[in-house]
């Protein structure tokens, strides 16, 4: 088994460009099956969970082509609207090809979908979502089978939590149906405005982006289109918190500074220096961070609960109290058994973490899902001595090369076989 073997207490230095948005990349590649013909997506990361998305394109009949960071679908052979199991189980969003498929194909057949272990993550609003425009879903043995009704039309929905998978499975579902759908309540990440930009292009009429209300007069021809996927506000969350925990100054570039605004602000009250300007972020940590006024996740522009882990681990090692409340999911703290280990000092009752800073020693942490494994690469940079992480593979599906980044910087972290 591979494990990133980390020695911190080495101040980062240096520039960086972020990676393409992971949960920006994934509705968009489904939906470029909404129109016959070659897309080209630019500044794709390298992530497992791209490549599962790439195979349920190629399994649905596409045709993938990956040169670099751009990857070209063509959709004109998909032939098939059945996504099997196990490609499903692979990632979470892999339940927004139930819009897309019922968009192009007027029908789709799949398995609840997987992705990482955060509590219950239900899609009865991506159900719900559906139905309201028409369509006839059933399920069994696992399996959801759905297909359009004889009602089906654009119409006024309402999402009674922003959830941001059941917002896009409504745009893209919303695309293929006729009549304008209004959603209210739509979530309003920014990686929504990136997969209207990418709508857009291909002739869809889809507005509201970024807004709780998002509209789309659905049922005209599409065409293929090409889009440059905008960058991973998550992955640069991480390596700002990265900072924040091993100190030292860093320029990132290619990540837009307005959809970072809550945590810019959390990391400024803990005592970074940030600047954030068109082209990037600059941040500088002479001090180890202090204790903040109460993070509390949010949707957007809330706190983004992808960073609470990061900014958690980031904290342990600086100084004084910061009180966490996780209100999106509710096993999300389960990377904090793994700092204790390090030397942490956290207190967790139900939804509120307490993290008093105090210095962290090395040790060996097992990581086990996405933000929670990044967060604890966050505390060893920060530790004495060496730690050894494991969970790389949870860390593939949401980071390209965060090994070669972080080395870049001056870290010293190595891959190895345990
Ligand atoms: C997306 C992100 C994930 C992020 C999360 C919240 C992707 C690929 N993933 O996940 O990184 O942590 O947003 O910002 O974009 N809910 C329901 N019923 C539903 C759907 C959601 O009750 O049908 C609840 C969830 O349990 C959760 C909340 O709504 O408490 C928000 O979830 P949602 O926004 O749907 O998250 P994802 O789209 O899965």
């Amino acid at each position: 088994m591979c494990v990133y073997e980390i020695t911190g207490g080495r101040p980062l230095a240096g520039q960086l460009t972020v990676q393409g948005a992971k949960n920006s990349v994934l509705p968009i590649l489904a939906a470029s099956i909404l129109a016959p013909g070659e897309s080209v997506i630019h500044n794709c990361p390298d992530l497992s969970d791209v490549s599962a998305t790439l195979d349920i394109l190629r399994l649905l009949g596409c045709g993938v082509r990956r040169e670099g960071h751009t990857v070209r679908v063509d959709a004109s052979t998909l032939g098939e609207s059945r996504i099997p199991d196990q490609l499903m189980g692979e990632l979470r969003s892999s339940v927004v090809f139930l819009g897309a498929l019922l968009s192009r194909c007027g029908g789709a057949e799949l398995a609840y979908p997987g992705g990482c272990e955060l509590g219950p993550r239900p899609i009865d609003l991506h159900l719900m979502a559906l139905q309201t425009l028409g369509a006839e879903i059933e399920e069994e043995q696992g399996r959801l089978r759905c297909r359009w009704g004889p009602g089906m039309s654009g119409r006024e929905l309402y999402l009674s939590i922003p959830s941001v998978g059941a917002t896009e499975n409504a745009i893209l579902a919303a695309c293929g149906c006729w009549g304008v759908t209004t959603i209210i309540g739509a979530a309003r990440e920014p990686e929504i405005e990136d997969l209207q930009a990418f709508l857009q292009a291909m002739g869809a009429e889809v507005t509201g982006a970024g807004t709780s209300t998002i509209v789309v007069a659905g049922g005209g021809q599409l065409h293929p289109a090409e889009h440059t996927v905008m960058g991973d506000r998550m992955a640069a969350a991480t390596y700002l918190c990265a900072v924040g925990a091993a100190g030292g100054c860093v320029r990132l570039r290619g990540v837009e500074p307005r959809h970072l605004t809550a945590v810019l602000s959390v990391l400024e009250e803990a005592g970074a220096d940030v600047q954030a300007d068109r082209e990037g972020i600059s941040i500088a940590c002479a001090e180890p961070l202090c204790g903040v006024r109460p993070v509390r996740t949010a949707p957007h522009p809330g706190f983004p609960t992808d960073a609470q882990a990061p900014l958690m681990a980031a904290l342990c090692g600086g100084t004084g109290t910061t009180m966490f409340v996780e209100n999106m999911f509710s096993s999300r703290y389960r990377h904090v058994g793994e700092l204790v280990r390090m030397g942490a000092d956290i207190q967790v009752d139900g939804r509120v973490a307490v993290v008093t800073g105090r210095h962290l020693r090395g040790a060996g942490v097992r990581g086990t899902d996405l933000r929670g494994t990044a967060a604890l690469v966050v505390a060893a940079l920060a530790a004495k001595g060496t730690s050894q992480v494991s969970g790389i593979r949870y860390i593939r599906r949401g980071y390209q090369d965060l090994e070669g980044a972080l080395s870049t910087l001056g870290a010293d972290i190595k891959l190895t076989e345990e």
